[in-house]
């Protein structure tokens, strides 16, 4: 399969049974033009996956970027997400977000952080409703703790598909990990360069091993944990660069030590 086709075709299956790509462009702090010519660059490499927010401030231009690739809809997963401030008013909320986007619905919305610092069952709730109707096909939530998570399974019965956290070999902790498995949470890290030294001698130790960049074994590493990633760039190169990670595998050992990661940095 070519580069293109793989990067498509690599997805995860939620709970529900429907897939979702497992790397996805992030968007946070693109704006305007670069945007635009971001998105519609991830589409052109073969990206299927766009990860926005109401407080991005790029629907409109992550919209008009889905509008122009020709990508058939239902071939391309958009997330986007209910800010905490707009508890109470998330049917508003996802409209507008809709209307910016130009699509009937999207592929997951989320709550993007527990209001108050509270789980909040009864906005869980409204999201449920909403997927009901059809406006999102999954819902989810973002930045919400195991605990929270429960929260809202005893209150309403139902879990959210994914829970979007900050991941990366640095901020690896299996318990949560396993947590989020064993309920059947898909766990989407977010922020996995950014929260990373990619100059790391081991890191650059891997990378030289296989032929690739630090960048691209921290995002093979969530391949091989079977976690969403959504690495952001605005430069075209680093976004192809983001997305050339499914020809080369790493090994049991490169994974370990990865895993260990936290624990091999210098205070
Ligand atoms: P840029 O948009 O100029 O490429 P994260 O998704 O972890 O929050 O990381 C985003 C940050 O990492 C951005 O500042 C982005 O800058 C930068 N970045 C994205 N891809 C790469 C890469 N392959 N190598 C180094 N830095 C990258």
């Amino acid at each position: 399969m070519s580069e293109q086709g793989l990067i498509a075709a690599a997805s995860i299956e939620l709970a529900s049974g429907r897939r979702m790509p497992i790397l996805g462009l992030g968007t946070w702090q693109a704006r305007g033009r670069s945007a635009l010519s971001a998105v519609l660059r991830a589409f052109e490499i073969g990206y299927r996956h766009v990860d926005t927010a109401t407080v991005y401030g790029n629907e409109e231009q992550l919209g008009q970027a889905v509008a122009e690739s020709g990508v058939p809809r239902a071939e391309i997963f958009v997330t986007t997400k209910l800010p905490p401030s707009r508890a109470g008013r998330e049917r508003a909320t996802l409209e507008d977000s809709l209307d910016a986007l130009r699509l009937g619905y999207v592929d997951l919305w989320l709550i993007h952080w527990p209001p108050g610092g509270l789980a909040r069952p009864d906005v869980w709730e409204q999201l449920l409703e909403l997927q009901a109707e059809g406006l999102a096909r999954e819902v989810g939530v973002s930045n919400y703790s195991v605990r929270q998570l429960d929260e809202l399974e005893r209150a309403t019965g139902r879990l959210p598909a994914v829970n979007q956290i900050e991941w990366s070999p640095a901020l690896f902790d299996r318990s949560v990990l396993e947590a989020h498995r064993r309920r059947g949470v898909q766990l989407e890290g977010y922020s996995p360069l950014k929260t990373m030294n990619l100059r790391a001698p081991q890191l650059v130790r891997i990378a030289g091993a296989h032929g690739v960049t630090p960048a691209q074994i921290v995002l093979r590493w969530h391949i091989e944990h079977r976690i969403v990633a959504i690495p952001k760039s605005t430069n075209a190169e680093r976004i192809a660069e983001n997305a050339a990670i499914f020809g080369f595998e790493l090994t049991p050992s490169d994974v370990e030590h990865l895993d260990r990661f936290a624990e091999t940095q210098p205070e």
